[in-house]
């Protein structure tokens, strides 16, 4: 497929998520447009809960899809509005993918439109790829800093669908250690948006919080150990005024901050590429932009760096419809009696 409409449906963990990209590949750059684009969160349901409960999820996602999916497509022929399909087959929650995955398959049936199932980490490189500007200065080798609440990975990307993790979290993930330490400091789910604004008016110097493997010679991180320091840190504070949460987000962020950002220096110093995505949730993270765009301007003369728009950084379906599209170009369709999710399903 060239030219069509390619819907999207995500349900890997606590987002539900449908979307329409009206696609032409026949350009020289790719136009891509997103036609429609719903996120359900279910934020509020799991905040009760100081995480996500996986059979919660689930159990949500189904009238949620259900109801996204009918507001969606057209009443008078809702089969022929879309040209193909694209699921998130996983990584994720194996309840939470399956209805995903039998909401599309039975699209696909009844249609006898292709489906395509996408792995959600190439899913959040492409959400970089959905930024027209970012289409145009897009180039092959590419490194991507994808880090979110579930992976934090160092991807050399020699070509759409062809990838090599050349470093990764040995432990948390970064939107991890956003999230355990927003815990320790009674700041709520999700952590990382929460700790990125009490940083804003903090002093990210006041903790000399850890970063761990920062002298490793390899490119892999570590992100448990400062949860810890941040456990040990709370304990010692007898009163915890807004000036002391405001430097201890501020200083839990630079630690994360600093060791992603090395570490993606380092990788593109030993890997030459062309252009650096900043992708996945924690790619919301203005200081992390900011941070990681200077590094790259002052280390790696030419290099451009990709990042989502802001509000596609977190999961959503129009970034794994974006994703189906580079298997769809390639005429790479998956037989819709076989998918099934795949919990564990890495990049390479
Ligand atoms: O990509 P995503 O929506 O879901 C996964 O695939 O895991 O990422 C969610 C993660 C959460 O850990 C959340 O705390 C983090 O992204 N996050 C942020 C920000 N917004 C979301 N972390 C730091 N700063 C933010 N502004
Ligand atoms: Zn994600």
């Amino acid at each position: 497929m060239k030219k069509g409409r390619v819907l999207g449906i995500e349900t890997s963990c606590d987002e539900t998520s449908v979307a329409i990209l009206d696609v032409d590949f026949t350009k020289k750059t790719p136009g891509v447009r997103i036609v429609k684009h719903v996120v359900s969160s279910q934020i509020d349901i799991h905040a009760q809960y100081g995480g996500v409960v996986p059979e919660v999820a689930a159990r949500t996602h189904v009238p949620e899809t259900v109801a996204l999916l009918t507001g969606m497509l057209s009443k008078k022929d809702p089969l022929n509005s879309f040209d193909a399909i694209a699921v998130t087959k996983g990584p994720g929650l194996a309840t939470a993918l399956r209805v995903g995955i039998q909401a599309a398959q039975t699209l696909a049936w009844t249609s006898e439109k292709p489906l395509i199932g996408v792995n959600h980490l190439e899913g959040h490189l492409a959400s970089a790829w959905l930024v027209p500007e970012n289409r145009r200065q897009w180039q092959f080798p590419a490194l991507a800093l994808l880090v979110s609440g579930g992976h934090t990975e160092l991807v050399l990307m020699k070509d759409f669908g062809k990838y090599e993790i050349i470093g990764s979290t040995r432990d948390d993930a970064a939107g991890e250690a956003f999230d355990k330490s927003a815990k320790l400091l009674g700041l709520g789910y999700p952590g990382g948006p929460k700790i990125s604004k009490h940083a804003e008016k903090g002093n990210g110097a006041a903790i000399d919080f850890p970063r761990p493997m920062i002298h490793d010679p390899s490119l892999d991180m570590s992100f448990s150990g400062l949860k810890t320091a941040v456990r040990l840190e709370v304990a010692k504070v007898n009163k915890m005024t807004p000036k002391k949460r405001h430097d201890l987000c501020a200083s839990i962020q630079r630690a994360i901050i600093d060791l992603l950002v090395y570490k993606t220096i380092k990788a593109a110093t030993l890997h030459p590429v062309k252009s650096i995505l900043l992708v996945g949730g924690v790619s919301a993270n203005k200081q992390l932009r900011l941070d990681l765009d200077s590094a790259i301007k002052q280390e790696l003369k030419g290099v451009k760096m990709l990042k989502p728009a802001v509000g596609l950084a977190t999961d959503n379906a129009a970034m794994i419809a974006a994703a189906g599209c580079w298997s769809l170009v390639k005429g790479k369709t998956s037989d819709w009696r076989k998918i099934d999710a795949e919990p564990e399903l890495d990049l390479s």
